[in-house]
Parts: structure tokens; C-alpha cells; sequence
């Protein structure tokens, strides 16, 4: 099932254009890395698909959305069946690791409910199964700000699951970690993905995680998709290409597109 279709998009700030015509097809289930150099325009692209990036010209649609020419209040609808995890976690510190899974379940608990932190028995039981997926259950009642950095990153993806969204949108999640935590969070988006079917799209600078966790991989470069094919087909030399910088550019030629369409430019 088709969740994202995106056919000639451009994406960027004030009248600047950072990415230019995106083709990309995503189906539910995918676990899909985003990788190239800093400043390409990954995060432009992530956020991009929360609908938080302007559209200079193309067509983007996400779980039957037509982003590019959304209402603020669809955009709402959208925003709440997608979750969204960032490198620096955005947890209420002071808060406890309960209540800051309970705030991914806003729209469900009640304004109010949530303000005076009253959860009923099913409302503290799904909060304990969120808790649980990331190993997290023996900490439910410390305060944020007791935990490690990889502690506080799975906090962020129970609350991100406690929205129960199709699609998680992750931007760099590891990079602020080390490699044991690192590879925890990697294993439980890898789990969530195969266990819920959650579409996985994550900004990542590792690409052995890459290309160990994911089922595909989108390369950037010069404001374009330069790569987007399944980890094995991303050799050594592909790499090269979509780290190259100083203004090298990519002609038509030289774009590896083995997803979506057009389906295959230059096998
Ligand atoms: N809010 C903004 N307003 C204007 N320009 C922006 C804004 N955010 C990013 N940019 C510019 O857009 C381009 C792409 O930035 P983006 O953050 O998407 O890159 P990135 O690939 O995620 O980089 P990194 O790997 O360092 O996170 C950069 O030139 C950046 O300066
Ligand atoms: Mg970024």
C-alpha cells in the first residue's frame, strides 16, 4: 500500500529552493534512511513530509492528504497520525517518563485529563505497553531528566507510539548518542517497523546503521535524490558520489533511482 507519493516537488524557505524534483514513492512498512552531506536539505525533506516546509511547485501526498494544497485543519488531522522523534529527544525534562508518553496520547486523554495528569486504567495500561516496547517500564515513574541520552530517545518513541501513527518520521535520532545506545534505539524503530508495520523514515550521518537497519536508503546531494535503492546496492563508489561536494554536480545521468519512479534511470 502506497502511504507517500511524491511527483516533482520542490521544497525550501522564502524563495530559496533547497530540494528540487523529488519523485519518491513510499509503501507502508518501509524503513527508509535518508543520508548525504550536512546541509543538503535532509531535515528539509522530513519535515517536509509533516507538512512544515513550503511548496514552491509539485505534488505531495501522504495518508490520502494532498499536502500541497492542504487546509490547516486537515494539516492537523495529518500531523497527529504522524510521529516525529529529533535528535535532542524534546522531553518535558522535569516531567516523569509516564507523563511524557501520556502527551503523545493528548488528543485521547482530554486537555484538561492531561493537565491535572488523570489517566484511567486503560489510558496507564497503553502507557505501560509503550513504555515496555522500549524497555523502559521499570522507569516509568523517574523524571526525565534521571535518564541517559538513549533512555530519553526511547521515551520519545513511546511517546511517538503513543500516538499511534502510521508513519514515524525520525530526524538524526542516534546521532547525540554512543554506539551501545545507538544501537538499542536502531533495534526498537527495527521492531516497532516489522512488529506494527510503522513506516520508518529516519535522517541518518551513520550509514553502517543505514544500511544494517533499514530495508532502503535515499541518498541527497545538490538539492536532489542522487541515490534510492536498497542497502546492498549502495557500494563504496555510491557513496562517493553522494558525499561529494564542492559544487560537483550530478547530471541526469548520474542519479541511481531503483524506488519509485521512474523506476530505473541508470542501472
Ligand atoms: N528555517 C530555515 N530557513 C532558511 N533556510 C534554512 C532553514 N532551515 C534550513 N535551511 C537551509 O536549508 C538547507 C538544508 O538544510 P537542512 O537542515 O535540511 O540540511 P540537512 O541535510 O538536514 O543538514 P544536517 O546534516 O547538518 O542536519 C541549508 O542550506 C540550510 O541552511
Ligand atoms: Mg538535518
Amino acid at each position: 500500500m502506497v502511504q507517500i507519493e511524491i511527483n516533482g516537488l520542490s521544497l525550501g524557505y522564502g524563495a530559496r529552493k533547497v530540494l528540487q524534483d523529488l519523485n519518491v514513492r513510499v509503501n507502508k512498512g518501509d524503513f527508509i534512511s535518508i543520508i548525504g552531506p550536512s546541509g543538503e536539505g535532509k531535515t528539509t525533506l522530513l519535515m517536509g513530509l509533516n507538512g512544515t516546509i513550503k511548496i514552491f511547485e509539485g505534488e505531495l501526498h501522504i495518508l490520502d492528504y494532498a499536502v500541497h494544497k492542504i487546509t490547516n485543519s486537515s494539516l492537523k488531522r495529518l500531523r497527529s497520525r504522524i510521529g516525529v522523534i529529533f535528535q535532542t529527544f524534546n522531553l518535558v525534562k522535569r516531567m516523569s517518563v509516564l507523563d511524557n508518553i501520556a502527551s503523545g496520547m493528548l488528543c485521547k486523554i482530554g486537555l484538561i485529563p492531561a493537565i491535572i495528569k488523570y489517566y484511567n486504567h486503560e489510558q496507564y495500561f497503553k502507557i505501560y505497553e509503550y513504555a515496555k516496547i522500549v524497555g523502559l517500564e521499570k522507569e516509568i515513574l523517574k523524571r526525565c531528566d534521571m535518564l541517559s541520552g538513549g533512555q530519553m530517545q526511547r521515551v520519545a518513541i513511546a511517546r511517538a507510539l503513543a500516538q499511534e501513527p502510521e508513519i514515524i518520521l525520525a530526524d538524526e535520532p542516534i546521532s547525540s548518542l554512543d554506539p551501545v545506545s545507538a544501537r538499542k534505539v536502531m533495534e526498537i524503530l527495527k521492531n516497532i517497523n516489522k512488529k506494527y508495520g510503522i513506516t520508518i523514515i529516519s535522517n541518518l550521518h551513520q550509514i553502517h546503521y543505514a544500511r544494517e537497519y533499514c530495508s532502503r536508503i535515499i541518498g541527497i546531494n545538490g538539492g536532489r535524490i542522487v541515490f534510492d535503492g536498497a542497502p546492498d546496492l549502495l557500494t563504496d563508489d555510491m557513496i562517493e558520489r553522494i558525499y561529494r561536494r564542492n559544487g560537483e554536480q550530478h547530471g541526469d545521468d548520474d542519479v541511481y533511482v531503483y524506488y519509485s519512479e521512474p523506476a530505473v534511470v541508470n542501472a
